[in-house]
């Protein structure tokens, strides 16, 4: 099997995306010399590169192509070589516009950007379909190569004709008949009864709300689609040699693409981070997108995971876009590793002279070699030329958190009680609190096996499947912890309300009944009373309990406005396990209290007691990484 492992060669990846055809043959020469310099095993090509690959429709110029592989081989590093199709040529759209996306509006994304392309255009899928199959006929078993980087963040979204024919044929397939669909799409609703497949269309403009089913079903179709694209060129690459592992770089939190679905069609995993170094949070907001990669590595057919693009400074598309400060760029390298990555590569090689991210950084920044951003990369060289044996080992944990690709895109949808109310936000707040617990945890689907975790968090399953009730039920029947936030369980897959008090399916598990949600404008805050948590503030979102029905027991009561002596937190014992439930979202300093609570009730505790804020440790294999992300300077005396 074609796997990360077999890429690695012994030696963490390091490296990352180079594009010499923005550079004279001299520099090449250069590039070679100065990643030997840098300890570099691994150079991203041709990500970009179509247009220079193929000038014109079916005549292909691989020569510049041929000696930068052959150059970089004898400089003894490693390719990632990249399908070039995430960027077609100009001649594709000028000589065949329908290739073009388009909005919700029609409106038409042209050429003279990145990414703009039709998904389901036939044109597109054969001029892409041939550019892969001349690149792996001729690269399949060039020395250098060790994996194929399928295009490049899959994300791109279309309206057209085409689409919406591709669309209906999604929904045949799903539905059979439209008696199916209109009975999953409530069209009884606002007059909205398809007699004929052909009056059915994606969510396009329309003059007030659209239907909601339209809409998920639309997201889970463009998220489908595209993997048939990655796939069709896996399929493509492969074929000349199943030895070479395939990946394709995921965005993290990206909601446009189910990672779930994605990962088990690829090797391995990769992804593409860029924290900002001007948030105090900005290490943990690296860790979220490592763990759930890791996460996802496990699904892959072989397993594991690198990071695909990270930036040694600033990044181009940032507001402000402040670089790393000395330091930083090693320290959130050596937290991937810390998290289970077997590699590290940058968002760019040599940064760009022209081009859209001609402000970008890169390992080779405008100033040169001489300067501090090429030496801090020299330094992260060595290090990981000492850390080989890393590669391959586990990061155990014992908490998973639930994520969702349809609980997020549903939570999401027009008109629900709160439009504030974001689902990685609510991820992302259960994931802070462990995090500054030091409490490792991994990211699981709703469906999958638990039994490998003590505590499980579903900070949020709005739409919940009968599957995911069940599989959390048998985990807190089996013994296990489960805390679950608010506003979950409360509609099926087809966006369909579970009638007779929420959270219908896990009102049993969790001991509770609710009848109507509260949210909270923003601003207010909500005082709840606790004398086992602590009392705190809440906010944004409340819920009117039938408390009669209710028979878990109460930790934490709001103690103002019309819910006041409503629950705020609740625990219910249940099998052999108990299942705690949020109604409302705690100030973090409480959340981390309840979180930390029901961990010591199942028995989890942090990598390492008693480090102070901001001091992050995770054990991987037989290592423990403790990584200082406070900005003063402390000194460490070894005993
Ligand atoms: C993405 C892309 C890269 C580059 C970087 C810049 O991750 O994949 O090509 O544009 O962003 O941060
Ligand atoms: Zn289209």
């Amino acid at each position: 099997m074609a796997s990360l492992h077999d890429a690695t060669r012994g030696r963490l990846l390091f490296g990352g995306d180079y594009n010499p055809e923005q550079w004279p043959r001299e520099v090449w020469e250069d590039d070679v010399r100065l990643m030997h310099e840098a300890g570099v095993n691994l150079a991203t090509v041709g990500v970009f590169s179509w247009a220079l690959l193929e000038p014109r429709p079916g005549e292909y110029d691989f020569g510049w192509l041929d000696e930068v592989l052959d150059l970089l081989h004898s400089g003894g590093i490693g390719v990632a070589l990249a399908t070039p199709t995430a960027s077609a040529p100009p001649w594709l759209h000028h000589r065949w516009p329908e290739t073009s996306p388009q909005d919700p509006d029609r409106s038409v994304r042209t050429y003279g950007s990145r990414n703009a392309y039709c998904p389901s255009s036939a044109v597109y899928r054969h001029h892409a379909d041939a550019v892969c199959a001349a690149l792996a006929d001729r690269y399949a078993h060039h020395p250098a190569l060790r994996m194929w980087h399928i295009g490049n963040e899959f994300g791109t979204v279309c309206y057209c004709d085409g689409c919406a024919e591709t669309f209906r044929g999604w929904l045949k397939r799903k539905y059979t008949d439209l008696d199916g669909l209109n009975e999953a799409w409530g069209t009884r609703f606002w007059s909205q009864h398809y007699s004929e497949w052909a009056e059915v269309i994606p969510p396009r403009k329309v003059q007030y709300v659209i239907n909601p089913v339209q809409d998920q079903d639309y997201q889970r179709f463009a998220s489908d689609l595209l993997l048939e694209g990655f796939k069709t060129e896996r399929d493509i690459v492969s074929a000349r040699n199943p030895a070479v592992p395939v990946t394709t770089n995921f965005m993290g939190f990206y909601k446009g693409t189910d990672s779930w679905q994605w990962a088990p069609e690829e090797d391995f995993a990769s992804v593409d981070s860029y924290p900002d170094p001007n948030d105090p949070l900005g290490a943990c907001a690296s860790a979220f997108a490592q763990d759930l990669t890791r996460s996802l590595g496990r699904s892959t057919r072989a397993g594991g995971w690198i990071m695909m693009e990270q930036s040694t400074g600033a990044v181009g598309w940032r507001e402000v876009a402040t670089p790393k400060p000395p330091g930083l760029f090693r320290l959130w390298s050596l937290q991937a590793l810390a998290r289970g990555a077997d590699g590290l590569l940058q968002f760019q090689w040599r940064a760009s002279k022209q081009g859209a991210e001609r402000s970008h950084s890169a390992m080779v920044p405008h100033a040169g070699p001489d300067s501090r951003v090429f030496r801090e990369v020299c330094e992260l060289g060595k290090d990981l030329a000492g850390l080989g044996d890393l590669i391959g080992t586990e990061v155990a944990a014992q908490v998973a958190i639930v994520v969702d690709w349809d609980a997020w895109r549903a939570v999401e949808l027009d008109h629900q009680p709160h439009s504030g109310f974001r689902y990685v936000d609510r991820i992302y707040e259960y994931y802070t609190a462990l995090w500054r617990a030091n409490i490792t945890c991994d990211f699981v689907h709703p469906h999958a096996e638990l039994s490998g975790y003590r505590l499980v968090l579903a900070p949020n399953l709005y739409q919940i499947s009968d599957e995911a009730g069940r599989n959390l039920e048998r985990h807190v029947e089996a013994g296990g912890t489960l805390v679950v936030g608010p506003f979950s369980g409360v509609t099926d897959p087809d966006e369909r309300v579970r009638l007779g008090g929420y959270p219908a399916s896990l009102r049993e598990l969790l001991g509770i009944r609710i009848e109507e949600y509260w949210p909270i404008p923003d601003g207010v805050g909500l005082r709840v009373g606790s004398a086992e948590l602590g009392d705190f503030t809440a906010a944004t979102w409340a819920e009117w309990f039938d408390q009669a029905a209710t028979t878990a027991r109460v930790l934490a009561r709001i103690e103002d406005g019309p819910l006041a002596g409503h629950p705020a937190v609740t625990v219910n014992g249940h099998g052999a396990g108990s299942a705690w439930y949020l109604a409302t979202l705690p100030e973090a300093s409480a959340l981390g209290r309840v979180l930390r609570r029901a961990a010591a009730d199942a028995g989890v505790g942090p990598v390492l007691e008693n480090l102070p804020e901001g001091v992050e440790a995770v054990r991987r294999g037989d290592r423990v990484f403790v990584l200082d992300h406070r900005t003063r300077e402390v000194e460490i005396r070894a005993a």
